[in-house]
């Protein structure tokens, strides 16, 4: 059933019932175009009352549907908000909990609208690098003011139903029903029932009294506000149609064309790319989605560092109670100090409550004694990174812990296979890779052991969400799907410096297409001993492989990042601006003229490819390997946790928009340079196949 018709006295009630949130699919709308017309042709009924069933009035469009010919498929959305605009008997929306995108713009093309308080009010279009396709933009100011409205449009966030029904002057809402909604709009319609003319939203006006000047203002702080998407533009000169255009379908044109125009955009490609991989991300393949899960309601954290602070934030910030445990006093203090300290900085930016505030940090306990955690449902070990340490820990969380603990570890290089060998509970041992600021950042790589359980993994990737990360699966390998990508990444940086570029050129390269940091600037703020340390380990394991020697020659000149207050940059203390460096440039300077190169002006492109395409090929060995089990995870890692940009949609979608074909070929041609390492740009077998095939990854 997807939307049910009744007749309750002389009203006819259609219910739109498509769940999770009643999305307009093509059943749901041809079954509510069919009610209308049913009503219609039924003496008996002189009103109509359209509702959802369930948890929503409606989510909006069907998102099963996207890119689907029945997202297309009449009715579609406009010429059903026709048929309920051209309906010779008033249809009431009886609206609640959730009216989002399609289902507000079904909702204004009602006659009239009763709403429940705490109602989710929203167009969202925009986060998916468009503009409302069905008329909001057009409705909405003529109810709402040109201003109320185009912040709405241009945020996509939701507001709530009474927070609009108070705006003086509104027109979204008749009523605000207090009590049973579909019951409340069931009196209304008996009490309009007989009113004409019919009122329509298209018949109001939306003015703005110095709309030129607003528009402009609006341009411009849209323009700064989201420079590489251009879907909140074109929000702004839909609106500014409504405001201008006599007749509002020449508006709904207007919007229509630049719904459809904006569709093609390889921003709003790869926001509904990011959109679906999230979601995809959560399922695993051979983990099916009824898997019983474990209860966890009481975690515990080993080691107060910087990681295991952030990490019991998390939970502290989900209502999760949560016991760290240290091996001294100080340490734990020190701790403690500072989720304080975070905890108060928000609050003096007003992002917290002084109430909520204490009420997490009463949720926090502390302890020096294993037996004070041993009833926890889960504990993550965040000890320091050596194998010895952590085998210590895990025989004793293996003698203490409760049966069916979850024991989770934080470890960023160490094989969880082996961590789980310290145990004879394989079964329920976990990587829980989070990443720093663990607090902040929204990534959460979620490594599954040879023996990990389903149970485990359906667990933590469902605890995941309620503390607010994106969870990805991957496999166990040396720096898992991230780290190891990234590895390849600073290898290909160190060959650029070699051949002749400043840290500062290959930074700003990177951050004109759209990073959040250029990996020079990235080693200062991560420590640049972190990848010292590994490479160390490197040349060891891997004597034949080449790196650049510049980043060994820095740190040897003790410039370890922010933390020392000179990397690849300088720094000014307490300040984290960086400035190019003389000593760092002639440091390189004087290593390429020992190599003998004599360097040449490398392009920003060659760059930009040079460092992508890096992620890009070790994402593909990934893929094969399994170690993540499609490449739009791949992306989700890079997305959520390394600041790739948003508008790229991540290195395997970037990578597919510039055709694989072609990345081939040019990963070929830097093949051929003598400076560069031919084996590094070997095509992975995966990228090498689909770019034969004509093929993407995703
Ligand atoms: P940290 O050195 O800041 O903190 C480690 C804490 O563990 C210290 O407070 C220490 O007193 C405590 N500790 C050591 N041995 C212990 C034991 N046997 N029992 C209880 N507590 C013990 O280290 P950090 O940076 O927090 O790293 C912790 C883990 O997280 C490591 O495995 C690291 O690889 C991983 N990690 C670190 C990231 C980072 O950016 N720092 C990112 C992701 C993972």
């Amino acid at each position: 059933m997807t939307a049910s018709y009744e007749v309750r006295g002389q009203v006819a009630v259609i219910t739109l019932n498509n769940p999770p949130v009643n999305g307009l699919g093509y059943e749901t709308r041809k079954a509510t175009a069919e009610g209308i017309e049913r009503a219609n042709n039924d003496a008996a009924v002189k009103a109509i009352v359209l509702t959802g069933a369930g948890k929503a009035f409606s989510g909006g469009a069907d998102i099963r549907e996207f890119g689907s010919p029945k997202a297309l498929a009449e009715p579609n959305l406009l010429s059903l908000i026709k048929v309920v605009e051209n309906s010779g008997k008033p249809v009431v929306a009886a609206i609640h909990s959730v009216c989002m995108g399609g289902g507000l713009e079904l909702a204004l093309g009602c006659h009239y609208r009763v709403v429940a308080p705490g109602t989710q009010v929203a167009l969202p279009e925009v986060k998916l690098g468009l503009v409302p396709g069905a008329g909001g933009t057009q409705r909405l100011p003529r109810v709402l003011g040109v201003e109320v409205a185009l912040n709405m449009i241009v945020k996509g966030d939701p507001v709530k139903s009474e927070q609009l029904a108070a705006l003086p002057g509104q027109k979204l809402f008749d009523q605000l029903a207090e009590g049973d909604v579909l019951e409340a709009a069931l009196a209304y319609a008996q009490q309009v029932a007989d009113v004409r003319p019919l009122p329509l939203v298209r018949n109001l006006k939306a003015r703005h009294p110095e709309g030129d000047a607003y528009f402009q203002f609006a341009r411009n702080t849209v323009k700064a506000m989201a420079k590489n998407f251009p879907a909140p533009a074109r929000c702004v000169d839909c609106v500014e149609q409504a405001t201008k255009t006599r007749n509002i379908d020449d508006g709904l044109a207007y919007e229509r064309e630049a719904f459809i125009s904006l569709m093609m955009t390889p921003e709003c490609k790869a926001l509904r790319h990011a959109f679906f991989a999230e979601r995809a991300a959560s399922k695993i393949p051979d983990v099916p989605e009824d898997t019983p899960q474990r209860k966890i309601e009481q975690v515990a954290v080993i080691g107060a560092g910087t990681m295991g602070g952030g990490i019991s934030m998390n939970f502290l910030n989900a209502g999760i109670p949560v016991t760290i445990l240290e091996t001294k006093q100080e340490a734990l203090d020190r701790g403690i100090a500072t989720i304080r300290k975070n905890y108060e900085a928000q609050v003096k930016k007003g992002k917290l409550k002084q109430d909520k505030y204490e009420q997490r940090m009463a949720l926090l306990t502390t302890t020096l004694d294993y037996a004070d955690i041993k009833n926890a449902d889960l504990v993550i070990e965040a000890v320091f990174e050596e194998l010895g340490v952590k085998e210590k820990v895990f025989t004793t969380l293996d003698e203490v812990m409760k049966p069916g603990a979850i024991l989770a570890s934080n470890t960023s290089t160490l094989d969880v296979d082996k961590i789980a060998g310290f145990t004879k509970r394989p079964q329920d041992v976990v990587g829980m890779h989070f990443f720093s600021p663990a607090n902040v950042m929204k990534l959460l790589e979620v490594v599954r052991g040879a023996k990990t359980g389903k149970d485990v993994l359906a667990t933590v990737m469902s605890l995941a969400k309620k503390i607010k990360k994106t969870a990805v699966v991957s496999g166990v390998c040396d720096g898992f799907i991230g780290n190891r990508m990234i590895e390849q990444y600073s290898r290909q940086a160190g060959f650029l410096l070699e051949e002749g570029a400043t840290p500062q050129q290959v930074d700003k390269a990177v951050e004109k297409f759209g990073f959040a940091m250029g990996p020079f600037r990235m080693g200062d703020l991560a420590g640049n001993d972190i990848g010292w340390a590994i490479r160390k380990r490197r040349y060891q394991e891997k004597p034949d492989m080449r790196y650049s020697k510049t980043a060994d020659l820095l740190c040897e000149m003790g410039r370890y990042g922010q933390k020392t207050g000179a990397g690849w940059y300088d720094y000014v203390p307490g300040k984290r601006d960086a400035i190019p460096s003389s000593v760092v440039n002639e440091m390189i300077e004087k290593h390429r003229a020992e190599l003998g190169i004599t360097p040449r002006k490398i392009s920003d492109e060659e760059i930009v490819h040079r460092l992508v395409y890096s992620l890009v090929n070790e994402g593909a060995k990934i893929v094969e390997e399994g170690i993540a089990s499609k490449a739009s995870d791949v992306d989700m890692v890079y997305l959520t946790g390394y600041g790739f940009p948003l508008h790229r949609g991540g290195p395997m979608n970037y990578a597919d928009t510039q055709g694989l074909f072609n990345v081939v070929q040019t990963m070929k041609r830097f093949a051929k340079n003598p400076h560069d390492d031919a084996s590094f740009w070997e095509p992975a077998p995966l990228l090498a196949r689909l770019a034969a095939e004509g093929k993407s990854f995703n």
